[in-house]
């Protein structure tokens, strides 16, 4: 072992088989041998060639013939040292390794106590050693540490389970783990333990559910645009329909002598296609496609013109409390669609007073509102920061339940035995058309509140002016070109007007009106246009008819408006705008008014 041949040692004290430094063991090992006989110590002998080798000494003091004499047994342990510093080593490793891992990593009993935690999971919880030796019941609030104990109970039962826990860590945060739990066996006496390793996935949750969100906005807003799309449709066409139903029931009432029993039937005819137009309207304020006129005006002005419509329209427990601010920038709308919202609002409002008695409250005001205010809005389509007028109606009714406010929107949704579900849905649509939004409130038995904001503008607002409904005019005298695609408009339009005293040239489109207005311009009064026509739309014959005559007395009609166009012709030159269905006292009116 140390490298001499036996008769190099024999002879040799033991101090010179110990390196230098070893030294002072020998005095220690002398006493205990002579107080206890014996000594067991650990050492290094040194080699003949200088080396040195670790060693387990055992001495015993035993009595001979000749005297006490120390038997000393040596024995190498180079191996066990080597095997020891490996074990240091490797455990070294292990730990630097768990702490660096990104993920808390445990080991526990089979009773859920913590053996092992990494310095992840020490950081996460601001846990100390103090956790090994503890149950999990001591570590966790009471029912989170129930559910990782039922986990573990499970990846007991079954070797392994994953399952995505909530924890709230140190600072209060609440945190999303993946954890995985495998059952490690150990030997036949001992018991098994439970290896955990669980990874932070609360980002990658919040960046899935922002994902679920925005995906389920898109759907939405592809719904409303579907939708839209085919209420627009059914609207545009039952509009031209019903402009031949109202115009016959009053050229058939004209034509019906006094006392007729006809008369009143007539009537109800009218009555009925005027439902029927109003839902049209709400179909078309839905889509979108109903802003005709946008002029820019104060709200209040609408409001107050409206107030006495309103009154009546109430059930007879609800009052109507005004709270206007003064000095309100303009909006840009189209009149007719923000009178449209007051009043599916205000009707809403007091639907929901059912029998009781209660106040509508009816504010306006201006609002600074940032992006953050904005996305906790209905509207997802990204709205600008700025300065919004606000128009809000409250109620004390009876409020919505969470089903309800989820659904209020929708086309078709209702509540109510004779709704039609088609209020809420034309204000959507408005406000879209507006670049507005809306955000409810509502509290089941408390009340409802509808606050609907439109961008403001620059510019002082313009006076509304209503067509209102005069008496018929018989003695009109004039000539018009009335220009439509829809022959039932021609005919009831020509044979209405001619009753009324006009002369009537008609066109089916607009290139051949235009070379009519070329030839006879002189002549003609008075130029009714719609819209929407092949060939040569409205927009465009206004624009050649100008250039003919440029101080042309134009009115446009329409019964759907896909473009906005109005807007492009104010100012310039533009006599009027009347919408489809109208009746004939609305558009004699009209003609009334533009031709004076
Ligand atoms: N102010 C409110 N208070 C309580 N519930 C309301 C209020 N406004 C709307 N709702 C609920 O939203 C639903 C949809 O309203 P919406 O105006 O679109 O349709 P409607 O009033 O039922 O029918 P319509 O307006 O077409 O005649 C209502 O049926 C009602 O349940
Ligand atoms: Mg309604």
């Amino acid at each position: 072992m140390l490298g001499y041949r036996k008769d190099e040692l024999i002879g040799k004290l033991v101090t010179e088989l110990l390196p230098e430094d070893k030294l002072y063991i020998v005095p220690e090992i002398v006493d205990k041998l002579m107080s206890e006989g014996e000594s067991f110590t650990e050492g290094e002998y040194l080699r003949k060639d200088g080396t040195t080798v670790p060693v387990e000494t055992r001495a015993r003091v035993i009595d001979t013939p000749s005297g006490k004499r120390v038997v000393v047994y040596v024995r190498d342990i180079s191996r066990r040292k080597q095997s020891e510093k490996e074990l240091i080593e490797s455990e070294k490793r292990f730990r630097s390794f768990m702490d660096q891992l990104p993920g808390a990593v445990f080991l526990k009993d089979s009773e859920s106590r913590y053996i092992y935690i990494n310095r992840f999971m020490r950081e996460v919880f601001n846990a100390d050693e103090g956790w090994i030796g503890k149950l999990t019941s001591e570590c966790f609030p009471t029912e989170e540490a129930y559910s990782l104990i039922k986990h573990d109970r499970n990846a007991f039962d079954k070797n392994y389970s994953i399952d995505i826990q909530k924890v709230v860590d140190s600072n209060g945060k609440e945190r999303y783990f993946q954890i995985h739990k495998f059952r490690i066996s150990k030997g036949e006496n001992e018991n098994d333990l439970l290896g955990g390793i669980g990874l932070d996935i609360t980002d990658k949750l919040t960046a899935e559910k922002a994902r679920e969100k925005l995906e389920a906005q898109i759907q939405h807003t592809q719904k409303l645009e579907s939708l839209g799309v085919l209420a627009g449709g059914i609207a545009h066409d039952f509009n031209n329909i019903l402009m031949a139903i109202l115009g016959y029931a009053d050229l058939a009432l004209l034509d019906t002598p006094q006392g007729s029993p006809a008369i009143s039937s007539l009537h109800e005819i009218g009555k009925a296609a005027r439902n029927a137009a109003d839902l049209s309207k709400q179909m078309l304020a839905y889509s979108g496609k109903g802003k005709f006129q946008v002029i820019k005006l104060n709200i209040n002005d609408i409001i107050n013109e409206m107030s006495h419509l309103l009154d009546i329209s109430i059930s007879k427990n609800a009052v109507i409390k005004y709270n206007l601010h003064d000095n309100l920038p303009s909006i840009e709308v189209d009149p007719s669609q923000i009178r449209q919202i007051i009043m599916n609002l205000v009707t809403n409002a007091s639907d929901a007073m059912d029998k009781m008695s209660g106040v509508i409250s009816i504010t306006t005001n201006l609002m600074e509102c940032d992006s953050e205010y904005l996305t906790t809005t209905f509207m997802n389509d990204q709205l600008p920061d700025g300065k919004y007028v606000y128009l809000e109606v409250s109620d004390t009714g009876n409020g919505m339940d969470e089903e309800t406010l989820a659904k209020l929107f929708d086309p078709f949704f209702t509540t109510k035995a004779t709704g039609r579900g088609l209020g809420l849905s034309a204000v959507l649509g408005i406000i879209r058309g507006h670049r507005g939004t809306v955000k409810v409130y509502s509290e089941l038995g408390q009340g409802t509140s509808f606050k609907i904001l439109i961008p403001s503008v620059e510019g002082e607002p313009e006076q509304i002016t209503r067509s209102v409904e005069s008496k018929q005019d018989l003695d009109r005298k004039g000539t018009l070109l009335l220009v439509d695609d829809e022959s039932s408009i021609r005919d009831i339009g020509k044979t209405m007007l001619e009753r009324t005293g006009y002369t009537v040239i008609t066109s089916s489109n607009g290139r051949e009106a235009l070379d009519i207005f070329r030839e006879r311009h002189e002549e003609i009064d008075c130029v009714i246009l719609d819209l929407t026509m092949p060939h040569m739309d409205g927009e465009e014959t206004f624009r050649e008819m100008r250039r003919v005559q440029n101080d042309v007395c134009v009115i446009i009609s329409s019964g759907y408006n896909s473009q906005d166009v109005t807007r492009r012709f104010i100012g310039r030159g533009l006599a009027g705008f009347i919408q489809k269905p109208y009746r004939l006292s609305e558009l004699t009116a009209k003609l009334k008014e533009v031709i004076d």
